[in-house]
């Protein structure tokens, strides 16, 4: 039993004894569990170009309603943000449209190394080193170099050998940034962090996300269900599957994001149909929670796990600077309400993202977000946004 005072946004009183109420509204949460509001550091809310698929109003409605009360979003928009310009637009979106907290990634393209050097408080720099949606992919080693000696923040999508490649030069510049993994999803890339975590020089500067899809699913499911299991990286051997989970739970993964990647359902099918090229992607953020924790239930891991994974760890790698990511006085209360008794299942057709399908329809999950917080107003309630109106705000990054 714990009872928890939230005054004007923020965390003031956490007691294990009642608190004196004086005309606070209460809420009553017999049975229910708190967690930090979920960080889901690696989103594509679409917005602008792709507005079709999502938009930063829709995709923030679907986040807060499964308890991420804040996203980082993809630079792979249209325009995609490698301009300062490009930033400061999709910055006026997001302030416009976005119920829950955002940041911003900046992309690294063939010359834009001055833009870079100019972009103020971004989580990042996304590097692409393989094919994904977007053509944004980036062979040339020398812009590699260039970007890393900027200093901020790397994040790859790399895969395997692109990965390694991008560490053998990361080594060979003297470690000059922080460098991230985005969706790992093979043993070879969990057993090469592990390792590289042990190096002196690279230890605190190496880190590395999973995504539930990776976690869930194989290879073996594309070849079962097509187009909706299709993603970049694409899934991969129950094998890499058992590692990932070893990455977990020993804490060589340092946390969790979707890479909700919405597209239409209509996208996907002609995709399947037509033999065209794939069109990579799944939506993500609507069944993130819910999905890791029936798993940590079933594999016994712990909740406080869970919450690290899911809210503080990604908070501390970007070095978001607003005090986030645990329910601790001082903090803001960004929080959610988790009902862990029911049972209930997957249920696409109640999404609130513009892209209402998911690889893991009708599958059986445990427990269910009640009630989202973000900076202490109550947005989601019992299955319904209850505030359109109110917006979250930009996370505050070091750089
Ligand atoms: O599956 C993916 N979809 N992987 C990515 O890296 C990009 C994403 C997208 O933007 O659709
Ligand atoms: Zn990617
Ligand atoms: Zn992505």
């Amino acid at each position: 039993m714990g009872y928890v005072l939230v005054e004007k946004g923020k965390i003031v009183a956490v007691s294990s004894d009642s608190i004196e109420n004086t005309g606070s509204v209460e809420i009553e949460g017999m049975g229910k569990m708190l967690f930090p509001g979920c960080f889901d550091p690696h989103v594509h809310f679409r917005d602008p170009g792709f507005t079709y698929k999502e938009d930063f109003h829709t995709g923030s409605l679907a986040a807060v309603s499964a308890g991420i009360t804040s996203v980082f979003d993809m630079p792979n928009t249209n325009p995609p943000v490698f301009t300062v310009e490009n930033l400061e637009q999709k910055r006026k979106i997001a302030e416009s449209k976005s119920v829950c907290n955002y940041g911003l990634f900046f992309g690294a393209g063939e010359k834009n190394v001055e833009e870079i050097k100019k972009a103020k408080n971004v989580p990042g720099v996304k590097l692409y080193l393989n094919s994904t949606t977007g053509n944004l992919k980036m062979n040339n080693e020398t812009v590699w170099r260039d970007v890393f000696q900027l200093g901020k923040k790397v994040v790859l999508h790399a895969e395997g050998e692109t990965f390694f490649r991008a560490v053998e030069i990361w080594k060979e510049e003297e470690f000059p940034c922080e460098l991230h993994l985005c969706h790992a999803s093979l043993r070879s890339e969990i057993d090469f962090v592990r390792e590289m975590k042990k190096n002196p020089q690279a230890k605190g500067k190496i880190s590395v996300e999973v995504c539930p899809h990776h976690l869930l699913l194989t290879h073996a499911d594309q070849e079962k269900y097509g187009a909706i299991c299709c993603m970049k990286p694409l899934l991969a051997m129950k094998e890499d599957l058992i590692a990932l989970w070893e990455g977990v739970s020993d804490g060589t993964i340092d946390f969790f994001a979707t890479d909700h990647a919405p597209h239409t359902l209509d996208e996907k099918k002609a995709s399947d149909e037509l033999g065209q090229t794939p069109i990579y992607g799944v939506p993500g953020v609507e069944t993130f929670f819910p999905l890791l924790f029936t798993q940590f239930q079933q594999r016994n891991l712990s909740f406080q796990h869970l919450a690290n994974m899911t809210s503080l760890s990604a908070k501390t790698i970007y070095h978001v600077q607003d005090k986030k990511g645990l329910i601790e006085v001082g903090f803001d209360a960004d929080i959610f309400m988790f009902n862990p008794s029911v049972k209930t299942n997957v249920e696409p057709q109640k999404f609130f993202s513009k892209s209402p399908w998911s690889p893991f329809d009708r599958w059986d999950i445990t427990g269910k977000v009640e009630k989202t917080f973000v900076g202490g107003r109550l947005v989601f309630d019992q299955g319904k946004i209850i505030d359109f109106e109110s917006r979250g705000n930009e996370l505050r990054f070091l750089n």
